[in-house]
């Protein structure tokens, strides 16, 4: 079935479309020697004038650490083509990204290809410390390797490379290798996944498939913890929903989320991936509407939940939180599951804390909140996002 791109017009308001972007559903329709520096106030800047740039305190070079990761001993001898290359990026371009903001430029280098975050798609109201923009280039990140591994492309990754380019989050080198190191089917998924905001079945996820899918995030040295007691997941639910409650009060944020919503361009959330105000479930029960409002929830009691994070909070740590996501996700799709992030939670530094105090016991830093669960079947094919032209964003 084909899903027509709905008129904006149609959406009953602004509130609404927001309410159900916010929920992400809707029941109703480093190392180690890298500081934590979260608390540090960041500047930020209107939003009715051009973002400005990240505060460069939090992305300065003293944080960068050259680590480097490498799926086999990458081959220098042959480099890869530009074609090759372009490829690459216009597979990695499938990456999700907050508010499909893509926030990523890739420089080619004389042996693979640089990662740059593009901080003219930074979100200054909803992400001061650029924290989902780095999540979103690390996905991004993945997402390339991953398109490598299966086109017959050995990786070797420099992480934070010391340079005094600020926006440089990553290198990759790029050598040819004997056999394809994820099948060349698999490259499939990247088109596959994307986020599906419809409520899940009310089939409870099984904890140890959440466990199985924490396991995958180990190789980025993340931490993924999966809240299945029943308690904590009762905390969390009240801090999601406090979350979206003062999200809904901040003028500033709201403005800012607008704006990424129904664009029409190559960027931004089609109001068509967005539920709509009338949950399709309810409206085939016996009777029409009434005027009861159930409650909305931004969690539902089956969803399963796993809390992304690190023990630090910074560039390397949000970056390589965004590779585990898309490790993650890549391997929920192609498990059949469905995965959508919740960041507001952990934008707002009074939830985040109590998210980090009172659901984890301070074990670590959230990043990010997933909720997992299976959609329906026999619904439609979600609508595809838009991505930026490989032109736009290959230098
Ligand atoms: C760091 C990050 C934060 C996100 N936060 C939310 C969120 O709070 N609510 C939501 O519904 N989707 C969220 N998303 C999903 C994006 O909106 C989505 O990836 C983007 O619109 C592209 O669509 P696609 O995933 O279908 O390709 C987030 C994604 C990322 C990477």
């Amino acid at each position: 079935m084909v899903i027509q791109e709905i008129d904006p017009d149609l959406v009953t308001g602004l509130a609404d479309r927001r309410r159900l972007f916010c929920l992400g559903h809707t029941s109703t329709v480093a190392p180690d020697r890298l500081r934590v520096r979260a608390d540090r106030p960041a500047k930020q800047g209107t939003f009715d004038s051009a973002p400005p740039r990240l505060d460069s305190r939090l992305w300065i070079g003293r944080d960068r650490c050259d680590e480097m990761t490498t799926k086999r001993t990458a081959n220098r001898d042959e480099a890869p083509t530009t074609a090759v290359v372009e490829r690459l990026v216009e597979l990695a371009r499938h990456a999700p990204s907050v508010h499909n903001t893509q926030p990523w430029i890739w420089r080619r280098s004389p042996t693979g290809v640089d990662l740059h975050a593009d901080f003219a798609r930074h979100l200054p109201a909803e992400d001061p410390s650029g924290r989902n923009l780095a999540i979103s280039c690390g996905a991004a990140l993945h997402h390339l390797q991953f398109a490598a591994h299966a086109l017959g492309w050995e990786t070797a990754v420099s992480r934070l490379p010391l340079t005094n380019d600020e926006s440089l989050l990553a290198r990759v080198a790029l050598g040819r290798s004997a056999h394809p190191m994820v099948s060349p089917e698999a490259v499939e998924v990247l088109r596959q996944r994307c986020t599906d905001r419809r409520r899940f079945t009310a089939w409870p996820m099984p904890t140890e498939r959440l466990q199985a899918l924490c396991r995958i995030t180990e190789e980025w040295r993340t931490h993924a913890v999966a809240i299945t007691d029943a308690a904590a997941k009762f905390r969390l639910e009240v801090v999601v929903n406090r979350a979206v409650t003062e999200g809904e009060l901040d003028g500033r944020r709201l403005r800012e989320q607008d704006s990424w919503v129904g664009r029409r361009t190559s960027d931004g959330i089609p109001l068509a991936v967005l539920p709509a105000a009338s949950d399709p479930l309810r409206a085939r029960s016996r009777f029409g509407p009434g005027l009861l409002e159930d409650a909305r929830m931004a969690i539902a009691g089956g969803d399963g939940l796993i809390v992304l994070g690190s023990d630090a909070d910074d560039v390397g740590s949000w970056l390589r939180t965004g590779e585990a996501l898309s490790a993650l996700w890549l391997e929920a799709t192609r498990a059949g599951l469905s995965v959508v992030p919740m960041s507001q939670p952990i934008e707002i530094d009074s939830t985040r804390r109590e998210i980090r105090d009172e659901v984890l016991d301070n074990s670590f830093v959230p990043h990010l909140l997933l909720r997992i669960g299976w959609q329906a079947m026999g619904r439609s094919d979600l609508p595809r996002t838009p991505r930026r032209p490989v032109s736009d964003i290959l230098r």
